[in-house]
């Protein structure tokens, strides 16, 4: 699942970089990269992607269980 197309990041890497890193925005930002050139992956409604930054955090929060 596309989470960042600029910077090409998917929801497997933003579940990794949320095991080892934890669920803080800026962090995952820092960490994977996605998020840092056009922003629309930090809104929800962003239709350039198929699951938005903050609700693939929220994503693999729950499937983690942390
Ligand atoms: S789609 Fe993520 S920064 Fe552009």
């Amino acid at each position: 699942m596309l989470v960042c197309d600029c910077n090409d990041v998917n929801y497997e890497n933003i579940k990794k970089a949320v095991a080892e890193f934890g669920t803080d925005l800026e962090t995952i930002k820092d960490e994977t990269s996605a998020g840092t050139a056009c922003e629309c992956c930090l809104e929800e409604d962003c239709d350039r992607v198929e699951l938005a930054l903050p609700l693939a955090i929220k994503k693999a929060k729950e499937e983690l269980g942390i």
